[in-house]
């Protein structure tokens, strides 16, 4: 086999076989494939696409590059939940104590992150004393005895996809379907559950800007769980603006408690309940969603699902006590008012705008080495369709200065909200559901 002629195969619109992506893989994984043919390769794929068959092999073949994660020891059906990223974004903080009060046992890895807030694990490591790196016996042991456990990501998962996606990125190949679903699924697939929820996200926040190629995402993402035998489903939610109210990590970790308590916004309470229910389904603990949603609101509304996060922060070394006074957290020592220049409503809140907002404030890592101020972000006091008077608070910077800088910030901020006098037509959170039937489509939303 000869890396140009699988290029030439696919640059013609041909179906590369399991064997043929395999040798390009590992070609590529050992060095024997050149990144130039390799970046030829990925924008052939972009302009040509991938059959379902291609990029189930394709996925397979990067989730056997490094290491795969064994979670047999682990008792019942494992159910992961994977984000495609978004602003404001502490789903996992809520649903992992969520459904594991429910019985789904949660043994999850989670990454750091870079750019506008940190990831799960830097949300989590907000709470003091809370330790991410546990032996694997321990993250084990915690998952059999009290039904979750959250770690940073550790070993060489999908090594391929690391590589192919810093390719894609200097490439102009990021956008292409079967690249971008065959990637995520790679990390899923390497990190051992039998059942997987995915969270896409749509609009102006998110990567994928239109409902449209949302859904062919996620419905790409559900044919490769299905075809190698991990049962998916995909929930299309909005992402025009950020979720909940809060931007930056004590600052969501204390919203995520708030809706472990029942007192969450409405947004938030409603997405963690939907993909909460829908892992609760494929774990086997409830027969349809509908019977799950109860299931877990009965779960909030006890207290047993702020019971498990207590448990779970304490177990792995963090002051458990948050669980009922979020003033433990830290906190910063400013809080500076942005207020409206002008009446209206809120026609739009540019999520990535005040994504980026929250990172200068010192929130989110701008590159891999910098340090995160746990404390910091924005808690936004409007959302889309709220009325705003002239001079009316919009948002809340927690920083640490004054100065330039918070001007500047304040000033990115007030340009992330549109206001003018039409009242706006609000789109539903919830606006499809993507499973191995297809796309059911909230029929609100068209
Ligand atoms: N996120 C990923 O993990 N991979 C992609 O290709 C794009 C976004």
């Amino acid at each position: 086999m000869r890396a140009v002629d699988l290029i030439h195969k696919k640059r013609d619109g041909g179906e590369l076989t399991a064997s043929e992506l395999t040798y390009i893989i590992d070609g590529y994984c050992e060095g024997d494939i050149p990144d130039y043919q390799m970046s030829a390769w990925a924008m052939a794929v972009l302009f040509r696409g991938m059959t379902a068959a291609e990029t189930a092999a394709l996925t397979l073949a990067m989730a056997n590059s490094g290491d795969q994660v064994d979670l047999a020891p682990i008792e019942g059906i494992k159910v992961d939940k994977h984000s495609t990223g978004g602003v404001g974004d502490k789903t996992t903080l809520i649903i992992a104590p969520l459904v594991a009060a429910a019985g789904v046992p949660v043994a999850k890895m989670s990454g750091r992150g870079l750019g506008h807030t940190g990831g799960t694990v830097d949300k989590l490591e907000a709470i003091e004393g809370f330790q991410t790196e546990l032996s694997r016996e321990r993250f084990i042991n915690q998952v059999n005895e009290l039904g979750l456990s959250v770690i940073g990501q550790s070993g060489n998962l999908a090594p391929a996809d690391k590589k192919l996606y810093a390719l894609r990125d200097v490439t102009a190949t990021v956008e292409s379907i079967p690249l971008i679903a065959s990637s995520v699924m790679s990390k899923k697939i390497a990190a051992g559950a039998d059942a997987i929820v995915l969270d896409v996200k749509t609009g102006s926040g998110a990567f994928m800007k239109t409902l449209e190629q949302s859904e062919q995402l996620a419905q790409a993402m559900v044919d490769i769980g299905t075809q190698v035998g991990r049962n998916t489903a995909a929930i299309i939610s909005d992402m025009d603006q950020p979720l909940g109210f809060a931007i930056g990590n004590a600052l969501e970790v204390k919203e995520a408690i708030e809706t472990l308590q029942g007192k969450g916004p409405d947004d938030l309470t409603e997405l963690c309940l939907t993909l909460g229910a829908h892992m609760t389904v494929l774990g086997g603990k409830a027969e349809t969603v509908e019977e799950a949603k109860a299931l877990l609101r009965e779960k909030l509304d006890s207290g047993a699902a702020l019971d498990k996060f207590r448990q779970f922060v304490a177990a792995q070394g963090g002051d458990g006590a948050v669980a009922d006074d979020t003033g433990r957290l830290p906190s910063a020592p400013l809080h500076i008012e942005v207020k409206a220049e002008q009446a209206g409503y809120v026609q739009a809140i540019h999520a990535e705008q005040l994504g980026t907002a929250a990172m200068l404030l010192g929130a989110g890592r701008a590159t891999k080495e910098a340090e995160i101020d746990y404390a910091v972000g924005i808690v936004m006091r409007k959302k889309v369709g709220d009325p705003v008077s002239e001079g009316e608070t919009l948002a809340v910077l927690h920083a640490r200065e004054s100065g330039e800088a918070a001007n500047d910030v304040a000033a990115k901020v007030r340009s992330a909200y549109a206001i003018s006098a039409e009242t706006p037509s609000v789109r539903p959170l919830l606006l499809s559901i993507v499973t191995a039937d297809g796309v059911s489509r909230n029929s609100e939303s068209e």
